[in-house]
C-alpha cells in the first residue's frame, strides 16, 4: 500500500516555516477562529480558496463543492452558511467560480456522467433559461466560460434568497454576497459586479 509520507512530510514542514514568522501562531487559533470571509468555491484543485486571496488558515470559512452551486435543499452548504453568519457573524460571503470549470462543461454535454448529472441539473437548468445567449456564443470555449459567468451571479442570487440570508437581512445584521471569478490561466480574480446588500439591491440587479 501506498503510504503518503510526503503529505506529511510536507505538514511538518509547513507548521515549521508558520511558527518562524509567528511562534504563537497555533496556540493563538486554537482558542478561536474569527474568518471575515464565506467563500463558497469549486472543488477544483486549481481553485484553491486561502491561497489565491494570500489568507491564512482562520481568515477564510471556506464550502466547495463541484461548480460551486448553491442549492436550497442543500444542508451542507446551508448549515455553513448559517454558522457562518450566525455564529461567525461574517459579513461578506463570496460566491467564487472559475473559468473552463469541468462541471459546467459536463453540464452542457449531451451524454451521461452518471449520478453527478442530478447536481449539474441545476447548471443544464440555467443553460436553457439563458439558452438565446448561449446559442449566439459559437466559440464553446467562450460559451462555457460565459455560463461559468452566468452561474455566479445565480449563485449569488440563490445565496441572497437563503432564509438565512434574508432573515439576517431583516434582523439587521450587515451581510454582502459578492460573485467572483477565477482564471486558471492568469491566477486572477475578476469581480462580476454582481455584489447584493440588500434586497432592494437584489431586485435592482435582476438577476435571475
Ligand atoms: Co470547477
Amino acid at each position: 500500500m501506498e503510504n503518503l509520507n510526503t503529505l506529511f512530510e510536507n505538514n511538518r514542514q509547513w507548521a515549521k516555516d508558520i511558527l518562524k514568522t509567528d511562534p504563537v501562531f497555533f496556540e493563538k487559533l486554537s482558542k478561536q477562529q474569527s474568518p471575515k470571509y464565506l467563500w463558497i468555491g469549486c472543488s477544483d484543485s486549481r481553485v484553491p480558496a486561502n491561497e489565491i486571496v494570500g489568507l491564512l488558515p482562520g481568515e477564510l470559512f471556506v464550502h466547495r463543492n463541484v461548480s460551486n452551486l448553491v442549492v436550497h435543499t442543500d444542508m451542507n452548504c446551508l448549515s455553513v452558511m448559517q454558522y457562518a453568519i450566525s455564529t461567525l457573524n461574517i459579513k461578506h460571503i463570496i460566491v467564487c467560480g472559475h473559468y473552463g470549470c469541468g462541471g459546467i462543461v459536463a453540464a452542457i454535454e449531451d451524454r451521461p456522467h452518471g449520478l453527478i448529472d442530478n447536481w449539474l441539473r441545476n447548471v443544464r437548468d440555467l443553460y436553457y433559461l439563458y439558452e438565446k445567449e448561449m446559442i449566439a456564443i459559437k466559440d464553446p470555449t467562450e460559451r462555457v466560460n460565459r455560463l461559468c459567468e452566468i452561474n455566479v451571479a445565480s449563485q449569488v442570487f440563490n445565496v441572497c434568497n437563503t432564509t438565512i440570508v434574508q432573515d439576517a437581512w431583516n434582523l439587521g445584521q450587515e451581510i454582502t454576497v459578492h460573485g467572483w471569478i477565477y482564471g486558471i490561466n492568469d491566477g486572477l480574480l475578476r469581480d462580476l459586479n454582481v455584489s447584493v446588500s440588500s434586497v432592494a439591491e437584489m431586485r435592482q440587479l435582476g438577476i435571475r
